[in-house]
C-alpha cells in the first residue's frame, strides 16, 4: 500500500514538473521591444526607441523656387540629408496648392517614406491629409510655414514667428522715414494664404500706428522680381505719392526698387525701401545704397527639423513650435560689407 502511495506521488510530481519545465522553458529568442507608446496618439517608427538618422526616409514638400531664401532653404534639406545620412525624396510643389497635396498623397502611399516634411503653401485645408498621414504612420514635421490645423496632428513645426518679423518692420520703417512729413506706405505682400504673407502683414500693422505709417497700397507680388516691378510700376502709374515701400521678401523689394530707378526716383533717398529675408541680393542693394534695411528670416532649418524628425519617430514629445532666432540688417551699418563677407546665403 504504501509502495502504490509512494509511486502515485512520485509520477505526479513528474508531471508535475515536466508541465512546469515547459511553462518556464527560456525563449530561445529575446520578445522583441514594443515601440514607445505613441505620444498624444501620433506616430512613431518601428524602430522606436532606437530609430537613427539612416532610418529616416524623408518625404520634402517644398513650396517651389521662388527665389534665393527658398534656395538656400532647400539646399540646406538636401546637403544636410546627405551628412546624416538619411534618405530624402524631395518634392516640388511648383508653388501649387493642388500640386502640394497631391504630392503629400503621394508620399502617404510611398511605402518607403516613414517622415513626411511640409513647407505649406496655405494655412487652411491640411486636416484631412494629415489624418491620412498619422493613420498611416507617417511622423509628419511642418517647416517654415504654420498651418491652421489641430497640433495633434503633427510633431512640431519649426520656423520663423513672422508676426514678429513684420513687427521688426514696422520699427525699422518708422526709423527709415523719422523726420518724414508724412509716411505713406505701399505694401508688397507674398502669397496670399501662406502664413508667411499673412503674418507679416499683421505684425506690421501692430505696430506701424506708433510713428503714423499709413498703408496706402497693399498687393501681391507672389514673392518674385518681376511681379514685385510690376505692381511698383502699375502703382507710379497713378501716384507718386509714397514715402516708404514694406516687400515682404528680397526679392519683391529689389522688383521695387528697379520700377523706382525707371520711374527716375531715387531709392534710399527719394522712397525708403525695406524688405524681408536678409539673402545675398538684400546685402548687394543695401551696400549699392538702395536697400534700406532686410529684416532676417532664417531659411537653414534642415538640421533643426530632421533632429526633430528622429525625436518624434523615437517617441519623444515635442515642442509644438521651435521659432528660429532672427535678426535684422540696416544699410546705415558701419560694419555691413563684413557682415555680407560672413552670410552663407
Ligand atoms: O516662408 C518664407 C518666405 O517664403 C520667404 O520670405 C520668401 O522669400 C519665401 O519664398
Amino acid at each position: 500500500m504504501y509502495r502504490t502511495k509512494t509511486i502515485a506521488f512520485v509520477l505526479l510530481a513528474a508531471t508535475f514538473a515536466l508541465s512546469a519545465c515547459a511553462q518556464a522553458a527560456p525563449a530561445t529568442e529575446a520578445p522583441a521591444a514594443e515601440p514607445p507608446a505613441a505620444v498624444g496618439g501620433l506616430p512613431t517608427l518601428d524602430c522606436a526607441p532606437n530609430c537613427e538618422y539612416s532610418d529616416l526616409v524623408v518625404g520634402f514638400l517644398q513650396t517651389g523656387s521662388e527665389g534665393g531664401w527658398r534656395a538656400a532653404n532647400t539646399a540646406s534639406f538636401k546637403e544636410t540629408a546627405e551628412q546624416l545620412g538619411l534618405t530624402l525624396k524631395f518634392y516640388d510643389s511648383q508653388n501649387d496648392l493642388a500640386n502640394q497635396v497631391a504630392g503629400f498623397r503621394q508620399f502617404i502611399q510611398d511605402p518607403e517614406v516613414n517622415v513626411i516634411v511640409l513647407a505649406a503653401l496655405e494655412t487652411t485645408g491640411w486636416e484631412d491629409v494629415l489624418q491620412e498621414a498619422r493613420d498611416a504612420g507617417k511622423v509628419v514635421v511642418l517647416e517654415d510655414r504654420r498651418i491652421d490645423a489641430p497640433e495633434d496632428l503633427y510633431a512640431t513645426y519649426i520656423g520663423s514667428d513672422f508676426a514678429e518679423e513684420g513687427r521688426k518692420s514696422a520699427d525699422e520703417m518708422c526709423a527709415l522715414l523719422e523726420g518724414s512729413d508724412t509716411k505713406i506706405v505701399w505694401e508688397l505682400v507674398g502669397n496670399v494664404g501662406s502664413s508667411a504673407a499673412k503674418d507679416r502683414g499683421q505684425g506690421f500693422r501692430e505696430r506701424m500706428g506708433e510713428c503714423g505709417i499709413e498703408v496706402t497700397n497693399s498687393q501681391t507680388g507672389n514673392w518674385s522680381i518681376t511681379e514685385g516691378k510690376a505692381v511698383t510700376e502699375a502703382w507710379l502709374r497713378e501716384s507718386e505719392d509714397v514715402d516708404g515701400i514694406f516687400a515682404q521678401n528680397d526679392e519683391m523689394g529689389l522688383g521695387a526698387i528697379e520700377a523706382l530707378k525707371e520711374a527716375g526716383l531715387v531709392p534710399g533717398q527719394d522712397v525708403q525701401v525695406l524688405s524681408v529675408d536678409a539673402t545675398g541680393g538684400a546685402f548687394k542693394s543695401m551696400l549699392a545704397g538702395e536697400l534700406g534695411v532686410t529684416v532676417e528670416c532664417n531659411p537653414q532649418l534642415g538640421p533643426q527639423v530632421y533632429e526633430a524628425a528622429l525625436k518624434a519617430a523615437n517617441g519623444e514629445e515635442l515642442p509644438k513650435w521651435v521659432p528660429s532666432q532672427e535678426g535684422v540688417f540696416r544699410a546705415s551699418d558701419p560694419n555691413l560689407q563684413e557682415i555680407a563677407d560672413g552670410r552663407a546665403y
